[in-house]
């Protein structure tokens, strides 16, 4: 009998493809780099699995891979995938969620402590010779305590960013469409408010929603104008969520005092005008970048991607959070 074949759009990490291995005929993309539509479509020809990272996925490579039953991206966002396309096709679409929380919570909190302390900015200033001595008004910052976070998205992510946020004495603010339990809350310090409280009050608003057609350009002119020109806005999620012109445009008339971001509306091209302001801090989509994470995440996607093609579910892996269910 003849081995399911996959397709590994990026080179995953050894361990994870020899997992694979062990019950499927492999190949992948042995460059880090995007491959073209086309090169995909055709390499998932023949292919019963696919395992997406940093790839779309998109109708037209669904109708041209006949044999597809599953979809396993390595990432939490599933917004490049072309769910229904591949519910049509009865094709499986899975996710890593769990395994991404704590770096992405990690890196949003140190971005919001770079825009708050000037740390890149700092840095700049030291290295190109700047610091001749020592000077009283040098690179004031503002405090992180007693001020308020508004996190927007109380998920997983969320969560974890107001566990991190409490360390600090911050108040914590949320606003989301999903609530966790009164316990959860006062267990994390964070208090539910509508909306536009949420962006009235929040010194720092930290960004911690998927990309859906009703998160798309959720924060743009309109929400800026009712932010603190004080406030830093924070966004680890995904770019489309903030409308960048109008970020732009609320830096440039001090609508808002700063950024710090790592992701953006048409990465990797980034606004220019962003770019050349110091109060705004840019990260290269790197939320779970870490050597832990990405090992855990390309092996939870390979565990679930053979789940469908080579057997049961593995123990602990109970339940797939399957086609955005
Ligand atoms: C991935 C991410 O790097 O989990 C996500 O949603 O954005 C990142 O962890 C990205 O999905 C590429 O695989």
């Amino acid at each position: 009998m003849s081995l399911p074949k996959v397709f590994i759009t990026r080179p995953l990490q050894q361990a994870a493809v020899d997992r694979i291995a062990e019950h499927c005929e492999v190949t992948w993309n042995p460059e880090d780099v995007r491959l073209p539509a086309a090169q995909v479509i055709e390499a998932c020809r023949e292919v019963e699995g696919l395992v997406a990272s940093g790839t779309p996925v998109s109708a037209e490579l669904v109708e041209q891979a006949p044999r597809l039953r599953v979809v396993s991206t390595v990432g939490v966002g599933y917004d490049n995938i072309d769910v229904a396309a591949c519910t049509r096709r009865r094709i499986l679409v899975t996710n890593t969620p769990g395994v991404v929380t704590e770096a992405t919570a990690d890196l949003s909190f140190a971005l919001l402590m770079a825009v708050a302390r000037r740390l890149v900015e700092a840095d700049r200033y030291v290295r190109e010779g700047h610091w001749q001595h020592w000077s009283w008004g040098c690179m004031w910052g503002t405090d992180l305590v007693g001020k308020t976070l508004g996190i927007y998205g109380f998920g997983r992510i969320g969560q974890a960013v107001a566990r991190r946020a409490r360390g600090f004495s911050m108040r914590i603010l949320y606003y989301s469409k999903e609530r966790p339990t009164a316990a959860r809350e006062q267990e994390l310090g964070a208090q539910y408010v509508d909306r536009e409280t949420l962006l009235r009050e929040a010194d720092f608003l930290s960004m911690h929603v998927p990309l859906a057609p009703d998160t798309h350009h959720l924060i743009s002119s309109a929400e800026f104008a009712l932010m603190k020109p004080t406030a830093f806005l924070i966004n680890t999620s995904r770019g489309k969520v903030v409308e960048e012109a109008a970020l732009v445009e609320a830096l440039q008339s001090k609508r808002l005092a700063g950024a710090g971001l790592d992701v953006f509306e048409f990465e990797p091209q980034i606004h220019h005008a962003l770019l050349a302001m110091p109060n705004v801090v840019v990260t290269p989509h790197m939320g779970t970048a870490t050597s832990e994470t990405r090992l855990a995440m390309a092996m939870l996607a390979a565990e679930i991607l053979l789940a469908p093609l080579a057997g049961p579910l593995p123990p602990g892996l109970a339940k797939l959070e399957v086609n955005g269910s």
